[in-house]
């Protein structure tokens, strides 16, 4: 990767944008094997026509050492069995913190570092702080699209099969007064 020169960026707060744009991510629900409870309800939502979870939007910044990447996370409002809709939730290989700033929308941010869980409740304005060594998903808790800045090292790396194998702790669910949080 070429070094990148000093720019502007465009952030709006309102409208959940970065501009200039650097790739985006969608992710649909057939994305997500493996992390919902009900997997026989995560299949049929596969099947129901395999809707978009949400979606990720980067600048040109790159994922490289040293570099300090920016995107935008926006996560449809849903439930499956119950289970708010959520991202898949990763561990930095390399141990290195984040911060996400919540912009719209009602949301959660799950940690979990192997033995405990915490949660931070995030709504527009609050920063939630990742430290290092804790595996982190975001949840959409309420009824329009949750969506979060997050600003991480370049180098932080993704390991998504950590998840897989650890499980985040616990899980959040659909309740009439807004949601609740189960064991895994
Ligand atoms: C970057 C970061 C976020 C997530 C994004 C999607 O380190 O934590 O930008 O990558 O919210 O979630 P995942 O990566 O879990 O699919
Ligand atoms: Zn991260």
């Amino acid at each position: 990767t070429p070094p990148i020169s000093p720019f502007a960026i465009q952030f709006d707060a309102e409208a959940a944008t970065l501009t200039p744009e650097g790739p985006t991510l969608t992710r649909r629900m057939s994305a997500l094997d493996g992390l919902f409870k009900d997997h026989d309800a995560w299949q049929q939502a596969v099947a129901d026509g395999d809707p978009v979870v949400y979606s990720v939007q980067s600048t040109p910044v790159p994922e490289v050492d040293r570099e300090l990447p920016q995107s935008i996370t926006s996560i449809e409002a849903g439930t499956t069995a119950g289970e708010f809709w959520m991202t898949k939730g990763h561990q930095h290989p390399n141990h290195q913190g984040e911060i996400y700033l919540a912009l719209h929308g009602t949301g959660g941010l799950l940690m979990f570092d192997g033995t405990e869980t915490q949660w931070i409740d995030m709504v527009p304005g609050t920063i939630g702080y990742i430290p290092p060594g804790w595996a982190h998903r975001s949840v959409n808790v309420g009824a329009d699209p949750y969506k979060f800045l997050a600003v991480y090292p370049g180098g932080a790396g993704h390991d998504y099969g950590w998840v897989l194998e650890h499980g985040m702790g616990k899980r959040a669910y659909a309740v009439t007064d807004g949601f609740e949080l189960r064991e895994f």
